[in-house]
């Protein structure tokens, strides 16, 4: 299995972006962009980056009616991006929508994954707000056994979850997994956080990483130390 690490360029203007991207000469990167720059700047900055070489995960969650994911998804396959993603909650059936509005006519599509609980939703939250009274942890299981039987890729997760989940649904099942830092790096608003040597050795495929490379003195060294501790 191929690891990569995916930088999450949560700048919020093309500019930023684009000062970041320019100090990546050398090589292709891939790179998460969010709700905020896509909304911002529309389908023209996915076509930036790709004109750039780079690869994208197109973090946008969606989670609605089965016809319109499906259709929104149908929009989102012609923009040649190599990761999308859904919230497992809008069930199997919205999931199964959602690849078959993704897939070409040749029969390609980018990799697609399900968000399963959010980790800004505590257990209290879940329980009181949304009136699921199962501990989260069973929750989010649940929820990645749904995606996986909707045939999609992998689920976001910690690297703390990776073994299980990779247990549970199978080692081709994709772990897309955030909460990285290195071991002499700020924590910041993230809690339960892995060095991506760790995240390496618990089998995450793939480590989203935001600020230990975009806020560091030196991205492109950094993001050459994330790939050395985790793809080597
Ligand atoms: O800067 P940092 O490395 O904390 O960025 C992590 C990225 O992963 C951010 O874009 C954040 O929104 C995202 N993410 C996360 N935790 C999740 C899901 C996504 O940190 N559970």
């Amino acid at each position: 299995m191929n690891k990569e690490v995916i930088v999450a360029c949560d700048f919020n203007s093309k500019e930023e972006l684009i000062k970041f991207l320019s100090l990546f000469t050398e090589e292709s990167v891939y790179l998460k962009v969010g709700m905020e720059l896509f909304y911002a700047e529309g389908p023209a900055i996915i076509k930036e980056i790709k004109s750039r070489g780079h690869k994208i995960f197109l973090d946008l969650k969606l989670h609605d009616i089965p016809n319109t994911v499906k259709k929104a998804m149908n929009v989102l396959s012609k923009l040649d991006v190599d990761m999308v993603n859904v919230h497992a909650a809008g069930t199997i059936a919205m999931m199964e929508a959602a690849i078959e509005g993704l897939t070409k006519e040749d029969g390609t599509r980018p990799l697609i994954i399900a968000v399963t609980q959010l980790t800004s939703t505590s257990e209290e939250r879940m329980r009181d707000d949304l009136l699921i009274e199962k501990p989260i942890e069973d929750v989010v299981l649940h929820y990645a056994m749904n995606t996986k039987r909707a045939g999609l890729d992998g689920i976001v997760c910690s690297a703390h979850e990776a073994k299980k989940i990779h247990r549970e649904c199978g080692e081709d099942f994709l772990t897309i997994t955030p909460g990285i830092r290195f071991a002499d790096s700020n924590v910041g608003d993230q809690v339960r956080v892995m060095t991506p040597e760790q995240a390496k050795v618990e089998g995450a495929d793939y480590i989203v990483v935001g600020r230990p490379i975009t806020q560091a003195d030196n991205p492109v060294e950094a993001y050459h130390r994330c790939k050395k501790e985790f793809c080597s």
